[in-house]
């Protein structure tokens, strides 16, 4: 049997198992996917030992993205852009390769399932860290008019403005910096929720035409989200959708089968309303 994992740390809350199990159900696969909790000393062994056992494929979630990069022979260009890596297998030759599917994750989310239109638009983007990086190539290729990337550190914001080549106009800022006229899109990449707080943007930022997307999720809405909902924001979204999609992607990637995303996202909502 084919044999895949998701290696972090934490990892024990990881609904990867979950959704590429439903994913080989739909397509009667028989394989395996593990979640596998390693030591952060102990990462680059756990990889290689993985591949020299005759593991097919690796999907690589934090703290240990760039470290990934690192490993990996060969990048895809998301990955190289991205400057990390979510999805691990062996290519033919046998060089270790890396992908990073989160930002097509997040693009077919807000496309492909909520009807999104991004090119010409004005989009603000929270935070600066692994997030926001791993996207940021995927949503200049959108075209919109201006990206603000704000974030509390403003040095890493600009150090992303500074390492991408784009033809649109890119601005990093403070929160207090961010411009007063509302923005078409709001995503925010901040880990700010995961410790119940909310990125400190002020609500001119937000309209009724607004989309508001959290990349996180959890059983009801985030602290993004409901922000977002009480200026009422056209859309408040969070990021389950992203996270399938970017499995799906892993999945195509290593299996050649592009998965149907929207079942297996309604059984996720539904499994974590229960929750
Ligand atoms: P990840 O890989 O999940 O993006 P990260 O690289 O640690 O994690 O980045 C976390 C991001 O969330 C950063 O942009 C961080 O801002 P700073 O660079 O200023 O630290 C942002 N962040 C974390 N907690 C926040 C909070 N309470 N309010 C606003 N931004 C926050």
């Amino acid at each position: 049997m084919d044999r895949y994992a998701v290696i972090g740390n934490p990892i024990e809350h990881s609904k990867s198992p979950w959704i590429h199990a439903r994913f080989a159900e739909q397509t009667q696969q028989s394989l395996e996917y593990r979640a596998i909790l390693v030591e952060l000393d102990v990462f680059e062994r756990s990889v290689t030992e993985f591949f020299d056992n005759g593991g097919k494929g690796l999907n690589i979630t934090v703290p240990f993205k760039a470290r990934a990069w690192a490993m990996a022979d060969r990048h895809s260009e998301a990955a190289r852009k991205a400057g990390a890596v979510n999805t691990l297998y062996r290519d033919s030759d046998g060089a270790l390769t890396g992908e990073n599917t989160d930002g097509t994750g997040l693009l077919r989310d807000l496309k492909q399932n909520h009807g999104a239109v991004l090119a010409e638009k004005r989009i603000l983007l929270l935070g600066a860290g692994g997030a926001v990086k791993g996207v940021l190539a995927n949503l200049i290729a959108e075209s919109p008019s201006t990206i603000y990337i704000a974030n509390r550190t403003v040095a890493n914001a600009q150090a992303l403005v500074d390492a991408v080549q784009s033809e649109v106009k890119i601005h990093a800022v403070h929160y207090d910096d961010i411009p007063t006229e509302a923005f078409d899109f709001i995503i925010n990449g901040t880990s700010a929720g995961l410790q119940g707080e909310l990125p400190k943007v002020h609500p001119s930022a937000v309209s009724t035409h607004t989309w508001c997307y959290d990349m996180i999720y959890g059983a009801g809405d985030t602290k993004f989200q409901a922000w977002s909902k009480s200026l009422l924001a056209a859309h408040a979204f969070d990021g389950l959708g992203m996270l399938v999609e970017q499995a799906a992607e892993s999945f195509r990637i290593w299996r050649g089968y592009s998965p149907q995303t929207a079942p297996v996202i309604r059984q996720l909502r539904h499994l974590l309303a229960q929750s």
